[in-house]
């Protein structure tokens, strides 16, 4: 096989085969094709997409790349879910811990922040001490022991996503539906999964900015799921709006709390409930008791701790992350709130230091805005919108002004 021809081939249409697709994964990862050859292979895809059994043959050279979840013997059913990013969607701070109290096991492994959308991880650093590097190893053993563990990707784990999506996020090839694919789903498979529910958004704080193409992407993906044998459950929502009130990552860490403490905002708990409800089965009215119980708290307690985060400083977490400078942004006209952009508003957060512009950045886990108005509330003009959270005035006065442009109301 000759590199530069299978390029050549998927540029012109073409179809790979399922040995060539491995053998060009298993030689990026050795370093025998070049990071040159791969963004190129990686621009084909995006222009010439793929087939389900290329797409298919994809996710599993990836997959096979590094070390999977094992489980042996008796154990309970290993769930999880997935998101393709949104703004203000902190879901896994809270279905996590809710999961592990329906005697499921749930080996949660998230991605950083990138570009407008949050990650799972960065939030979970807003906590003082909290390790997110597990390896397999730690990872299953705490399963057993609590039945989840929140962890980020590490070498072991699926290295040839790692590589490659490092390329895409810096060649304009994330938004292929192939490539998205491959990429979570070889994730997921490699967590030895019985049952996922993906939660593909659409809008403009999304990657898929129609319904019909995170159809598309749904259907790609459960296809992937089909063919390895883990049932897939499919649920599309809307990303106009951002998720809850809060969108920032110590910001919404206190969101989640409040939210496990059964005062969590309606659309949020309502994804929530329907996403746990998907994998454990367990009806969402009971799982909206738990939440009121205070079991799950405790449970996400016991995550902090044995990740080696500081418990007591989640009750103090909104003033141990303080940002300097906190302000309210006023409406500057009255009437209901038609549009409150998810786009804009991620962008405007991503500016005040919450996100990454690339992979290396460091985030600022202070600073976002809370106290967001939502989608048909009605305003006077002075009426508080939202509130900014940011490093210091001149980045408070720009968001604020992001914020006034994002607001629609009629
Ligand atoms: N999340 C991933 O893990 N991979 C992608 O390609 C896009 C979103």
């Amino acid at each position: 096989m000759h590199i530069p021809t299978l390029i050549a081939h998927k540029r012109d249409g073409g179809v790979l085969a399922e040995k060539e697709i491995r053998w060009l994964i298993e030689g990026f990862v050795a370093g025998d094709v070049t990071e040159a050859q791969m963004s190129a292979l990686a621009m084909a895809v995006f222009f010439r997409g793929m087939t389900a059994a290329e797409t298919a043959a994809l996710t599993y050279a990836m997959l096979e790349s590094g070390e999977r979840f094992r489980f042996s013997g008796e154990h309970p059913p290993v769930v999880d879910k997935h998101s393709t990013g949104g703004i203000g969607d902190k879901v896994s701070l809270i279905l996590a811990p809710l999961v592990a109290c329906c005697d499921c096991w749930i080996p949660m492994v998230s991605g950083r922040g990138l570009g407008i959308t949050g990650g799972t991880l960065d939030k979970l650093e807003s906590i003082p001490g909290f390790r997110v590097g597990l390896s397999i190893e730690e990872a299953q053993q705490q399963l057993k022991q609590i039945g989840v563990a929140m962890m980020g990707q590490t070498e072991q784990f699926c290295p040839a996503d790692k590589k490659l999506y490092a390329l895409r996020d810096v060649t304009g090839t994330v938004p292929s539906i192939p490539l998205i694919t491959a990429s979570i789903m070889s994730k997921k498979l490699a967590e030895s999964l019985d049952r996922l529910v993906l939660d593909v958004k659409y809008g403009s704080g999304a990657f898929m900015k129609t319904r019909a193409l995170a159809e598309e992407l749904a259907a790609a993906m459960k296809a992937v799921g089909d063919e390895m044998g883990v049932q897939v459950i499919t649920q599309l929502n809307p990303m106009e709006e951002p998720l809850g009130c809060a969108v920032g990552n110590a910001l919404e860490v206190v969101e989640s709390l409040a939210t496990m403490r059964g005062e969590g905002p309606p659309d949020l708990v309502a994804l929530v409930l329907a996403q746990t409800e998907a994998i454990t089965g367990v009806p969402r009215e009971k799982l909206a008791g738990m939440l009121q119980s205070g079991e799950v708290l405790e449970k996400f307690n016991q995550i902090v701790k044995v990740q080696g985060g500081d418990v007591s400083a989640l009750h103090a977490l909104a003033k141990i992350q303080a940002a300097p400078v906190v302000r309210d942004v006023l409406a500057p006209t009255s009437g209901a709130v038609l549009r409150f952009d998810a786009g804009q508003i991620g962008q405007a957060a991503l500016e005040l230091g919450a996100g990454r512009g690339k992979a290396s950045d460091r985030i600022d886990p202070r600073v976002g805005f809370d106290a967001l108005i939502k989608v048909g509330q009605h305003l006077a003009k002075g009426d508080r919108i939202a509130r900014v959270h940011a490093a210091d005035e001149a980045s408070a006065a720009r968001a604020a002004t992001a914020l006034q442009a994002a607001l629609s109301v009629g």
